[in-house]
């Protein structure tokens, strides 16, 4: 039985293009600054994104922590969304390590913090106070269904940053997915903020690695900020190979993983006693929930039912589900998933 993971992005394997090139890699020690594969990465990955300079991490998780322990000091303070990634999924990192204090804002069904919202958020000088230093966006907007911020939605929170002297970074994992979707560059997504963090390993299918990018300046800090982390891996240009694979060949094709996560989500919706909102799939995750009236199937069951059919997923509360579309799923995968969970929710 074919498995179909629908779990998440980071669950794909490299492209046999991606493991060729990671056997062929040409590698040096990325510590002394001499792996040509890396450093290709960070050139491409800096040009893509309209930034001066770039460095590649081991995770995302550990981008967006060297990020926040850069910009800020101990007892700053940092805003960014309930329901982002960094503050909800990434084991209050910035605080643990590095004393930094996080505000968080209520993030809109779209993803979007309100603008009003972060500006009354924002410190005055008083000794009583933690100072602000930094506002995190995140875009795709995993918790909010993989939603879009629009790059005027970005700009002016950059420009409020601005108004206050503070920082601005982008928790942009899935940044490409939303450049992708609104078929603009991302550099439109990338031009306003001091920091950006991407993965290499979510849709774009490489095995490994994350890009921090931002100035040179800031990423010449950030490196001190990754050796503290342990995060400076030497002969890791036998990822970085997939790296580039993944820059150069796999952002167009992430147009095909929407259209799937879209009709997905239009046959859920289809489905007796299973609900989703369709207008609200604009990348490739999606989340649907068991009906109310309809609780005689339980979470346990639709899961047992969907898993014994080959098909995983994530079950994120009580009756909340998500599906996340990646270069492994194909269209048929979608016909057989909708397939299967209507066999599930009839009890058949
Ligand atoms: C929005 C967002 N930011 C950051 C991360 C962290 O990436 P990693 O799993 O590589 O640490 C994820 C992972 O799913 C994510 O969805």
């Amino acid at each position: 039985m074919k498995i179909i993971d629908l779990r998440s992005d980071t669950v794909t394997l490299p492209t046999p293009k991606m493991r060729e090139a990671m056997s062929n890699a040409k590698l040096g020690d990325d510590v002394f600054g001499e792996d040509p594969t890396i450093n290709r990465l960070e050139e491409i990955s800096a040009e893509k994104t309209g930034k001066q300079a770039a460095m590649l991490v081991p995770s995302g998780t550990m981008g967006n922590l060297i990020c926040s322990l850069t910009h800020c000091g101990r007892g700053d303070e940092v805003i960014l969304g309930n329901q982002s990634h960094m503050f909800y999924y990434e084991a209050g990192g910035m605080a643990a390590l590095g004393g930094i204090h996080p505000h968080i804002i209520t993030n809109q069904p779209d993803g979007k913090m309100l603008l009003s919202d972060i500006d009354s958020a924002v410190r005055g000088d008083d000794v009583h106070f933690p100072r602000t230093r930094l506002i995190c966006l995140e875009n795709t907007q995993n918790r909010c269904g993989g939603s879009v911020l629009e790059p005027e939605y970005c700009d002016s929170a950059a420009a409020l940053a601005k108004r206050h002297g503070l920082l601005l970074h982008l928790d942009g994992a899935r940044i490409f997915n939303a450049a992708v979707a609104l078929r603009i560059d991302v550099k439109k997504l990338t031009r306003s903020a001091d920091s950006l963090m991407f993965c290499l390993s979510k849709g774009l299918s490489a095995p490994v690695g994350s890009i921090v990018c931002g100035s040179s300046e800031f990423v010449a800090e950030a490196r001190r900020t990754r050796k503290i982390l342990g995060g400076g891996m030497r002969q890791a240009g036998v990822i970085a190979a997939a790296g580039i694979v993944a820059l150069e060949e796999m952002i167009d094709r992430l147009a095909e993983d929407h259209i799937n996560a879209k009709n997905l989500a239009v046959g859920i919706s289809r489905i007796d006693g299973l609900s989703i909102d369709t207008s609200k799939v604009q990348t490739n995750i999606i989340y649907f929930d068991l009906v109310e009236d309809n609780r005689h199937m339980t979470d346990e069951q639709l899961l047992t039912g969907l898993n014994e059919r080959g098909i995983k997923l994530l079950n994120l509360g009580p009756a909340h589900f998500r599906m996340v579309t990646h270069y492994d799923i194909s269209s048929v995968d979608i016909d057989t998933t909708l397939t299967a969970l209507t066999e599930v929710m009839k009890g058949a």
